[in-house]
């Protein structure tokens, strides 16, 4: 029985091929039984299912059974039997069982079953091993695969953006410093402030709010290309739905419109929704029951709608003549508030919505200027129980309307000059967007709190692990 190889629960709960030898290797979930015989259902991480091993007591050294508690890791091997018991059609009963790791009852944090999400943030090391993140980390890599797929088979690039930049794209200025000066005793200059001539960089650089502006220049010469990664923001936003440390997935098209820009945006949520119900309906079914019984409904309904497109200045047209009571104002030329957001997706139209043409004092230098010179091509998608899920814009490709926005705000050219020379050289119409993965994986497992979809969380006051 040596020569046996070890095979995934995912694969042996497939198969029928029974009363054969085999061996797996898992974690123990339950020990459950009496003093002849245990029921042990070993979890490997591979499908959200247990598989149960019976073994006979007298068969097995007592020290090894007094191992075998909840959060052992154990290796078994044994004949795979078609079951008679209720709950599972398949077990094995154990022949050799090696404890590779024991898990103290008096001190493993998860003993018991029933642990609130709260207290699984606080042991963000061992609650991948909870049935609830085993599920919300198999479906966030099928959606990082999923997002792979749909760009490569439409013909995008994968372009790598920096992480360490030296410009702010959304110009809001919430950035993490990056530098390896002594925050003691930096070195000054002769005015007296920090001399960052004299740092790593030999400038003040930053971690990246958004790959973009970056972003942009591969558009504007591989046509199609689209940024996956960590960005990092330093506002001290405590909500559900703001990480400091979040992925985005951010494509970038030349020749594309803002029509063409929702047309890609609303195709591309349809088919990681759809990709979701196909390849992960054991995890999406096991939340479903757990957390959201509205979970699956929800995501056929968002596949079977067409997304409503309107301007943000229909938006608040509606908003202010809706009679609803909001903690936050409304009026055009203020930002909308996640609560305005759903109201207008969850109460109005019931269907993900499509903003576009915002003002352009709420919204980021780089976007197309509309001719009333008072709205910009900007794109918000909000979806049912996040808000935004979606920001984006067709971009400004005029060089003299680009130069002069950025003067208006007073944003330093030297940090954009190879921006600008963009739109000097060879410019195009192009648009573009950007996907919190994060909110993604939200809306599709159906969570509540951004902090239990990202395995390490980071967010103000936070980052223990
Ligand atoms: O709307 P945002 O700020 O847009 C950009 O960064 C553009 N440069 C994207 C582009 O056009 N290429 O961010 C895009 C999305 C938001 O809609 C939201 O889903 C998510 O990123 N997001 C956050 N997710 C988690 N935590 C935060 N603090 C987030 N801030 C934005
Ligand atoms: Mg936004």
């Amino acid at each position: 029985m040596g020569q046996l190889k070890r095979i995934k629960v995912c694969d042996l709960l497939k198969s029928k091929d029974f009363d054969r030898d085999v061996q797996v290797k898992g974690w123990v979930r339950t020990k459950r039984g009496n003093k002849k015989i245990a029921f042990i259902a070993l979890n490997d991480g591979s499908i959200i299912h247990n598989i149960q091993i019976v073994a006979d007591i007298a068969n097995f050294d007592e020290n090894i059974i007094k191992q075998i508690t909840t959060g052992a890791c154990l290796s078994v091997t044994g004949k795979f039997v078609e079951s008679m018991g209720k709950g599972q059609n398949a077990e094995i009963h154990a022949k050799e069982i090696e404890v590779y790791g024991s898990a103290d009852p008096e001190t493993y944090p998860l003993q018991k079953k029933g642990h609130t999400l709260e207290f699984l943030r606080e042991i963000a090391h061992l609650r991948p091993r909870t049935n609830t993140f085993g599920a919300v980390l198999r479906i966030r890599h099928a959606m990082a695969y999923a997002i792979h797929k749909y760009y490569n088979d439409n013909g995008f690039y994968y372009l790598h953006t920096p992480i360490v930049t030296g410009s702010d794209c959304e110009g809001a200025g919430e950035m993490f410093r990056v530098t390896t000066l002594d925050s003691q005793n930096p070195p000054l200059t002769e005015d007296g402030n920090t001399d960052y001539s004299k740092d790593f960089f030999g400038k003040e650089t930053n971690l990246t709010v958004s790959g973009q502006l970056e972003g942009e220049v591969g558009a504007l010469a591989l046509s199609q290309i689209y940024t996956f990664g960590p960005t990092f923001r330093a506002e001290n936003s405590n909500t559900p739905r703001h990480l400091a440390e979040f992925w985005m997935v951010e494509p970038e098209m030349a020749f594309y419109d803002n029509d063409d820009n929702m047309d890609l945006a609303e195709d591309f949520l349809k088919y990681l929704t759809q990709y979701a119900l196909d390849n992960c309906y054991d995890d999406l079914e096991f939340l479903n029951k757990m957390y959201d019984n509205e979970l699956i409904e929800r995501l056929k309904s968002v596949l079977a709608s067409k997304f409503e497109r309107l301007t943000y200045t229909e938006a608040v047209d509606i908003l202010l003549k809706s009679g609803q009571k909001f903690e936050f104002p409304v009026g055009w030329g203020l930002d909308l508030q996640s609560e305005h957001e759903r109201y207008l997706v969850e109460k109005h139209f019931k269907k993900p919505v499509m903003l576009t043409d915002y003002p352009n004092e709420i919204k980021a230098f780089y976007m197309k200027q509309n001719d009333d010179g008072k709205t910009v091509r900007a794109l918000d998608v909000l979806f049912p129980r996040i808000g935004e899920i979606i920001g984006g814009s067709q971009r400004e490709e005029v060089y003299e309307k680009l130069y002069s926005r950025i003067k208006e705000l007073e944003i330093p050219e030297k940090d954009l000059w190879w921006y600008l020379d963009t739109r000097k050289f060879g410019t195009a119409p192009h648009s573009g967007f950007g996907l919190g993965f994060e909110r993604l994986i939200l809306f599709i497992t159906g969570m509540s709190n951004i902090r239990d979809v990202i395995p390490f969380p980071r967010t103000p006051q936070n980052a223990n692990f």
